[in-house]
């Protein structure tokens, strides 16, 4: 392993500035997204869409540091033949694959999953690697309720996790570590903040007993948010202080970069929540996004499936690419929403 690389990369993903994109929906996920906007879920529809994405210059270049794709897309070739992650490569962006198989009942655990995919997993980045991919993503789902999270089912996710990041490093692969603590359900914020804090004490103490060098990651984590049906949202400030300070109690300083997933939270709540942790500051990583919805809800709608959308696609995506840039350097203003 050649750890002095895998932190250039690592440090590249979370240039300030720029982030990530999460275009790695599976199949599944990317029917329900389309289900959405009335398109039907073909391997072409999808090529078109991720690759009308991967064709606005402006954003992907100014923007955006990587983008993280389904295994489909990473071996998918645009309509006149370019490899896509050709075109992300072209536009400065590190391609990214997600390799784990989904989450899937962890058994004795009712309503709790496990992540799996460990099985062949470095025959597979190293076919990954030769085809451009430079970091990977796994998620780990954690979800709240009644009684859960169990301390079994977060220990299985966390040692998983530190088994999928030291086998990436072994690959000379950067591994995206995302303990996603779900934002489903009426929990207070409270609840979010405990639960999101002891998930990351224990998936960086797994990682540490996985030998996990901590310079060659990137941790993609939820922010300390109130459940969907709480009733109240917590105030974007309240978000920001709670989400820094959870950070600061649990992640090393050693990890070059946080990259936020979205989760469910709107755009522009995602967006605010990002530049308020930037505008306060004094923590020692970068911090950024890696959305997924919160990048490209926006531009689904936009395209809608017609061939004649394509550019105001192109141009929302652009808009949140450029806010959620803003936001990672504490520079967004909500008037800028309102402008556009
Ligand atoms: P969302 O931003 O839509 O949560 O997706 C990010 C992601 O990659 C989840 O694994």
């Amino acid at each position: 392993m050649n750890l002095a690389a895998l932190n250039e990369i690592a440090e590249k993903m979370v240039t300030p500035g720029k982030g990530i994109l999460a275009a790695d929906e599976s199949t599944g996920t990317i029917q329900k997204r389309f289900d959405a906007i009335g398109v039907e879920n073909t391997e072409q529809n999808r090529r078109d869409y991720r690759e009308l994405i991967f064709r606005a210059a402006e954003p992907m270049r100014n923007y955006i540091s990587g983008v993280i794709l389904f295994e489909e897309t990473l071996y998918q070739d645009a309509a006149d033949g370019t490899p896509l992650v050709k075109l992300i490569a072209e536009a400065g962006a590190a391609p990214g694959i997600k390799v784990d198989k989904g989450a899937k009942p962890l058994p004795g655990f009712p309503g709790e999953t496990i992540t799996e995919g460990l099985d062949g997993l470095p025959q597979r980045l190293e076919k990954d690697y030769a085809r451009g991919a430079r970091f990977a993503k796994w998620r780990a789902v954690i979800d709240i309720a009644d009684g859960l999270p169990t301390w079994g089912a977060i220990k299985a996710n966390a040692h998983a996790l530190a088994r999928y990041a030291a086998i990436c490093q072994a690959a000379q692969i950067v591994p995206i570590v995302e303990p996603e603590v779900m934002m489903d359900g009426a929990h207070d914020i409270e609840r979010c903040d405990e639960v999101t804090r002891l998930v990351l004490m224990t998936v960086f103490r797994e990682l540490f007993e996985q030998r996990v060098a901590l310079e060659g990651i990137v941790l993609k984590p939820n922010m300390v948010v109130c459940g969907k049906d709480c009733g109240k949202p917590a105030s974007v400030d309240e978000v920001a202080h709670r989400t820094i300070a959870a950070l600061k109690a649990t992640v090393p300083a050693a990890v070059p970069g946080i990259a936020y997933l979205s989760g469910g939270q709107s755009d522009e709540e995602a967006t605010a929540h990002l530049d308020a942790m930037n505008k306060i500051g004094g923590f020692p990583w970068k911090m950024t996004f890696s959305f997924g919805r919160a990048l490209q809800a926006a531009p689904q709608k936009a395209w809608s499936g017609e061939r004649q959308n394509v550019p105001a696609a192109q141009r929302a995506f652009a808009h949140r690419a450029r806010m959620n840039s803003l936001a990672s350097i504490g520079q967004w203003e909500g008037a800028l929403e309102a402008a556009a």
